[in-house]
């Protein structure tokens, strides 16, 4: 499909459905409302903690690709960073300027904007985080290229893309290929068409460090944790009791789908 089309499509996917917003019963830009998206974001998700590390960013200058519903953007603003907000959508934008009146916060700036050209001059933050984004747009090493170019030398730069082989994806494939009689649709293929906005995109260890290796930056940490994503949290026991054997098997920091992937810019 023509990129540009592409993107079109993925903005209106998370312009009608802002992330994690999908299961919340209450008023919408209510405080209960983003009280509950808060509640259930860390509690199925409580590694993003571990990975951002927002505390130790006070004072520093942060941007965020892909701000969502704005719940990890909070964190870097109450962490007293210097905090600037990007998403592709106008929803996310709203949620996170509605979400920081209500909390009585202020953000240095968030506005509409694209990770694969940011609006931003190069070394201008000490990290650039983004989680759960640059896979879903369509050209992710050009975003990648840009996060980097817009990090300070010694800056960090802290991402989430998901990983091919993982629990997760392989569940997706039992579930939208295998038992729809698609044993032939690949990984890809399933993901393309059925995890949240059009063309979504996982990858291998081996394809993100071959990104990697032509961009300037070194590597800090790479790994994907086996999530409760992967152990099916929403499923029957015996569902989850075979993904925890998987992992076991496997290894339960290699087939996480949450592939995160921490670098220094040199
Ligand atoms: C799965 S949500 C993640 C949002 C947030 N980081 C979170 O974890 O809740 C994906 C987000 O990426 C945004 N996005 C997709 N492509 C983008 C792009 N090219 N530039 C900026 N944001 C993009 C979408 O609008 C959406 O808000």
């Amino acid at each position: 499909m023509n990129p540009e089309k592409l993107k079109h499509d993925v903005k209106q996917y998370w312009n009608n459905t802002p992330c994690g917003t999908e299961f919340i019963g209450q008023q919408k830009f209510s405080p209960a409302y983003f009280a509950a998206i808060e509640e259930f974001r860390y509690r199925i998700e409580p590694e993003i903690f571990g990975f951002a590390q927002f505390t130790r960013f006070h004072d520093k200058k942060v941007l965020e690709v892909g701000i969502g519903a704005g719940t990890d953007f909070v964190q870097w603003v109450r962490a007293g960073a210097q905090s600037y907000g990007v998403d592709l959508t106008e929803q996310a934008v709203a949620h996170v300027t509605h979400r920081l009146q209500l909390l009585n916060l202020h953000a240095a700036d968030v506005r509409v904007a694209d990770a694969e050209n940011l609006p931003y001059d190069d070394n201008m933050f000490d990290l650039v985080y983004s989680w759960g984004v640059i896979h879903h747009s369509p050209d992710t090493y050009k975003s990648l290229t840009e996060l980097i170019r817009v990090t300070k030398p010694s800056g960090r730069i802290k991402v989430m893309i998901y990983n091919r082989n993982s629990l997760f994806a392989f569940y997706r494939y039992f579930q939208m290929a295998l038992l729809k009689g698609k044993p032939f649709w690949s990984v890809k293929k399933v993901l393309h068409h059925h995890q949240e906005s059009p063309g979504t995109k996982a990858f291998t260890f081996r394809e993100v460090r071959k990104m990697l290796t032509r961009l300037p930056v070194k590597i800090v940490q790479l790994k994907a944790p086996v999530t409760q994503h992967d152990l099916l949290y929403y499923k029957a026991r015996p569902f989850k009791w075979i993904a925890y054997a998987l992992a076991c098997l496997f290894g339960w920091n290699s087939v996480g789908w949450f592939m995160m992937i921490e670098v220094e810019r040199v």
